[in-house]
């Protein structure tokens, strides 16, 4: 690039290069992928709730990557703890041969916010087993809660069954979209998993009736978020911790993407007053700067299924995720960012309610702390999301026919207006 390109492009905001919009879409179209729906537009920088572009228009990030910025771009804590790390030469990885401090402080701090898990197992405390992408937790919990149904309940190996739920979403591997009920992240990828069953979310009668002496466990989302933003009927989760535990299966939660402040609460499942056995956790652990995510089970049932051998991963719970964990943590705790998101989403709730009201477009809006879905009646969220965008908001749909709402925790009542505003242009005009 030559020095009157640099002139001209002085005043823009160019992120990592001095590429244009132009070159970087013909990049990443000419050499990656096409896996993603993505818009027609390149994001330079972030910080807090807001995206910039490279002309400096910002946009309200009313997706915060599915929960992983929680805590909000870039935040400052979090962003020093891990250049702090890499600088000082404690930050790298090493390989799993040898423990590190930071692991250890990671994992008690977890272990602190996390109820006991699985209390019928004793009360021995929690154990953490740390991984990469939210998914691959979500396999860890499978692999424990199909070891315990082959050690403990005597179920031969390759029967153990798991009970899923229609709409379900927990990742994209093989694994996972084995047991989606969604035709478009599955076809064509066979042969597929088996051993798993998926029933009615929210229907406590269904789950009964798939109960087999193979079935080892029970997978859920105590809020759908892919599925299109459904909270379970009242009772639901109460309901399953008390199948679970008449029939000896383990029941795991995922809360990848509603847990860690993200609807109200430290966790999804405080709402119901219940406990799982199992928890999956991903995405604000780290504060959106570095992929970390972990499966938590009560120690008994943690030592159960794994022992030196029986699992790994080369960077699952390396030291740069887990000062970028710890930090994360610490803002979310410090920062009283599930309080932060119940009195907001409160706030905000309310507000789309009322434009709710005035639309003939919107069905239903829905929705715990700042995890709220608005559903259309023409069942075409994309077309709204369009229009958001043009109007400096972030979204996408959940499922096709729901409208995502889901900021930063972090997000102000100011910034609530900015968003009011312009779902009532996007709604209402
Ligand atoms: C509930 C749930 N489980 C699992 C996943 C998969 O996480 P990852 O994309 O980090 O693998 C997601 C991602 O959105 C999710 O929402």
């Amino acid at each position: 690039m030559s020095d009157s390109d640099t002139q001209t492009i002085q005043n823009m905001v160019t992120g990592f290069s001095r590429l244009n919009d132009e070159e970087v879409f013909k990049q990443c179209q000419t050499y990656g992928a096409n896996h993603y729906p993505r818009y027609d537009l390149i994001i330079r920088t972030a910080e807090g709730v807001w995206l910039f572009d490279v002309k400096n228009n910002r946009y309200l990030d009313c997706l915060a990557a599915y929960s992983a910025a929680n805590q909000g771009h870039h935040h400052p804590r979090i962003v020093q703890a891990v250049a702090g790390a890499l600088q000082n030469n404690y930050g790298s990885v090493l390989s799993n041969m040898v423990y590190t401090d930071v692991l250890g402080i990671f994992y008690e701090k977890l272990n602190k916010l996390l109820p006991q898990l699985a209390p019928r197992f004793g009360e021995h405390g929690n154990k953490i087993l740390p991984k990469n992408g939210g998914v691959e937790s979500v396999e860890t919990a499978i692999k424990m809660m199909r070891y315990y149904g082959y050690k403990e309940k005597g179920i031969t190996d390759g029967k153990q069954e798991i009970i899923v739920f229609e709409n379900n979403f927990h990742g994209r591997m093989i694994t996972e979209v084995s047991y989606s009920t969604t035709k478009k992240y599955k076809e064509g990828f066979g042969p597929l998993t088996p051993g798993f069953i998926a029933v009615e979310f929210g229907n406590i009668d269904a789950v009964r009736d798939a109960i087999t002496d193979n079935t080892c466990g029970i997978l859920v989302e105590p809020m759908q978020g892919e599925g299109g933003m459904y909270q379970p009927p009242d009772g639901f989760l109460k309901d399953l911790r008390e199948l679970a535990d008449e029939k000896d299966i383990i029941l795991t939660f995922d809360e990848i993407q509603v847990g860690l402040g993200r609807t109200g609460k430290m966790f999804c499942f405080e709402h119901e007053n219940v406990v799982p056995d199992g928890l999956i956790l991903g995405k604000a652990i780290s504060g959106g700067v570095i992929p970390l995510s972990v499966f938590a089970a009560n120690s008994r049932l943690m030592d159960i299924a794994f022992n030196p051998g029986s699992d790994g991963s080369t960077y699952g719970g390396y030291p740069l995720a887990c000062v970028a964990g710890c930090a994360a943590l610490n803002v979310i705790v410090e920062e009283k960012l599930a309080l932060r998101s119940e009195q907001m989403g409160a706030v905000l709730k309310k507000k789309i309610e009322e434009i709710a009201s005035r639309s003939d477009k919107v069905k239903e809006v829905r929705g715990r702390g700042l995890f709220i879905g608005i559903e259309l009646h023409d069942g075409d969220a994309m077309k709204y999301c369009k229009k958001l965008l043009d109007l400096g908001v972030l979204t996408n749909d959940s499922h096709g026919h729901t409208l995502r709402i889901s900021p930063p925790l972090i997000i102000t009542e100011e910034q609530i207006e900015y968003l009011v505003e312009r779902l009532d242009e996007a709604l209402v005009k």
